[in-house]
């Protein structure tokens, strides 16, 4: 089968070889692909396994969610809703899969769009949203946060010295309402003086927003302590994170579940984390990737 309508801007998966290399997907495999955004991952998944109607695609987000519709015709499930839900919801109605993949954080093209108000570069409204329908926005958060809130937020999910942390939030009160990127992003570059570094000054504040707005860090938490329930014997669970709070989770999870003893219920397939870097020279998205697998015992 081919699947011919491209994304508005292209996403190329990341990791996609080395995924393939790890996990084996092979013919008839069932595939959850948890964060499936635009599909590059499931295309190429599915290519092998040619499993359309034992697997499921979930995302939160509703453009991916309307894109992802095409797949229905083959008789892919499509889920809209935040990937613990959609776990709960699978583990209740008893489903299990051979693999399963989250390819964690956002898009190319909810970066790229400025109206959904997660860039720095592309001035738009303060958004950041994954799930537009609900939740506080990031105009909510920088305009009615505290001081200390705002700190502890950059030090927290920014990874902010305290210092630069503290220096930021006193800036963003100072200068309060913001309603676009642009103008936060601006003070934030004024306050934190930094001189020239490899990347934007807002970026590690930027990431504690979207963090904070979409409940990244419990998502993946609850959603790992989940994969077990989901996984069929020999089933293989990939995991691609962005930053190292993820990549912490995703080390932690696997690593407790392979020290159980005889309850052991994992096997990582994946003794250190293939490196975007090493791996995907060609995809800038990929260059802070870091892929772990798991294999189900
Ligand atoms: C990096 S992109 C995935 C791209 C996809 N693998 C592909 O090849 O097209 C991450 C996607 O996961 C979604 N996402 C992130 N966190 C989520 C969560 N907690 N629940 C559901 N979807 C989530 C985002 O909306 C985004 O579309």
């Amino acid at each position: 089968m081919s699947i011919k309508e491209h994304p508005p801007r292209v996403h190329e998966p990341v990791l996609l070889q080395s995924i393939l290399d790890t996990v084996k997907p092979s013919q008839g495999e069932s595939y959850l692909d948890l964060t499936a955004g635009y599909g590059g991952h499931a295309k190429s998944i599915f290519s092998i396994t040619g499993n359309y109607r034992d697997s499921v695609l979930v995302d939160r987000d509703a453009n991916t969610y309307r894109y992802l519709q095409k797949f229905t015709q083959y008789g892919t499930e499509i889920i809209q809703s935040d990937f613990v839900t959609a776990c709960t919801q699978l583990i209740e109605a008893g489903r299990h899969f051979n693999i399963i993949l989250a390819d964690l954080g956002v898009s190319s093209p909810q970066l790229d769009r400025a109206e959904r108000g997660f860039s720095f570069m592309n001035d738009g409204p303060l958004d950041m949203r994954m799930d537009q329908s609900t939740g506080k926005t990031a105009a909510d958060i920088v305009n009615c946060y505290s001081q200390i809130e705002l700190e502890q937020l950059i030090v927290r999910y920014g990874e902010e010295p305290r210092a630069v942390a503290r220096r930021i939030a006193r800036a963003i009160l100072e200068g309060r309402p913001y309603a676009r990127t642009s103008e936060l992003a601006n003070v934030i570059k004024q306050a934190a003086r930094r001189g020239r570094t490899k990347i934007h000054p807002a970026t590690r504040t930027f990431q504690a927003l979207r963090i904070e707005i979409n409940d990244e860090l419990h998502q993946v938490e609850e959603m790992l302590a989940l994969l077990t329930e989901l996984l069929l014997p020999g089933g293989r669970a990939a995991v691609i994170s962005f930053h190292s709070l993820e990549d912490r989770l995703v080390k932690t999870s696997f690593s407790e579940q392979v020290e159980n003893g005889y309850e052991a219920e994992l096997e990582v397939l994946t003794k250190k984390p293939i490196l975007g870097a090493d791996q995907d020279v060609h995809n800038p998205r990929a260059r802070s990737a870091k892929l772990r697998v798991a294999r189900k015992k």
